[in-house]
């Protein structure tokens, strides 16, 4: 079952876009949580009341220790939510998610810049990877490419990782993660709103509209 995220803290746009996209969950980070300026306290609650019970919400530590990462997780899937831990794919991070998964601890590996990164994470059990699309691109790599050797990777090896890839900056960046067969994806709401914003889309619906009423006035199709 393909998962779709918004890769964002901002509470308007996930009720903005539960509205009309079936969102899985929300992927946050650091930077995002510090945006908004909003603690779990405060997100998680709000963030189950728009996407319910079953929402997953994907949450970054902040600490850099293997033992801090794992106390943060830990503690972190104390709390009463689908809490997925991220864990950059480091080697303190890999160490981490090694002992989180011996302790059955949904774990996203994040900050994934190549594909045999990603694959060490994926050997390490990690249950999500994210290659951050634009960033790989900024450095000179192709995001798009290392998320199709990835996926390969892992098919090729049959291993449980899911690629989520985030990190976007345009829609054709979320077009070549998704022809390259990832089953989840993690959008900020700027690249979900040009997803759903074609030019030529609205102008067409109200020429189908405009010729409809010039014939029948207010009358609907099915009073025709
Ligand atoms: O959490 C990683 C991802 O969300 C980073 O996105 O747009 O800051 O490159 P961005």
């Amino acid at each position: 079952m393909f998962e779709l995220y918004l890769d964002t803290a901002d509470i308007h746009q996930i009720i903005r876009y539960n509205a009309c996209l079936p969102i899985r969950g929300i992927t946050t980070n650091p930077s995002i949580l510090a945006r908004a300026n909003t603690g779990l306290s405060e997100f998680l609650p709000k963030v189950t009341e728009v996407l319910g019970e079953q929402a997953r919400i994907h949450v970054q530590v902040v600490t850099e220790s293997t033992d801090a990462m794992c106390n943060e997780a830990f503690n972190l899937r104390k709390l009463p939510f689908d809490i997925v831990v991220k864990i950059p794919a480091t080697e303190t991070g890999l160490a981490a998610i090694k002992i989180l998964k011996s302790q059955h601890i949904p774990v996203l590996a994040t900050a994934i810049y190549s594909a045999q990164q990603g694959f060490l994470a994926a050997l390490c059990g990690a249950d999500y990877l994210a290659p951050y699309v634009n960033r790989i691109d900024t450095t000179g790599a192709s995001g798009i490419s290392v998320v199709a050797d990835l996926q390969a990777l892992i098919d090729r090896h049959q291993l449980p990782g899911k690629l989520l890839p985030a990190s976007f900056k345009n829609t054709q960046q979320v077009f070549g993660a998704l022809k390259a067969g990832v089953s989840a994806i993690t959008i900020p709401a700027e690249i979900a709103n040009e997803l759903l914003t074609h030019p030529a889309v609205q102008p067409d619906v109200d020429s189908f509209n405009q010729n409809w009423r010039a014939v029948f006035g207010q009358t609907l199709p099915f009073e025709s």
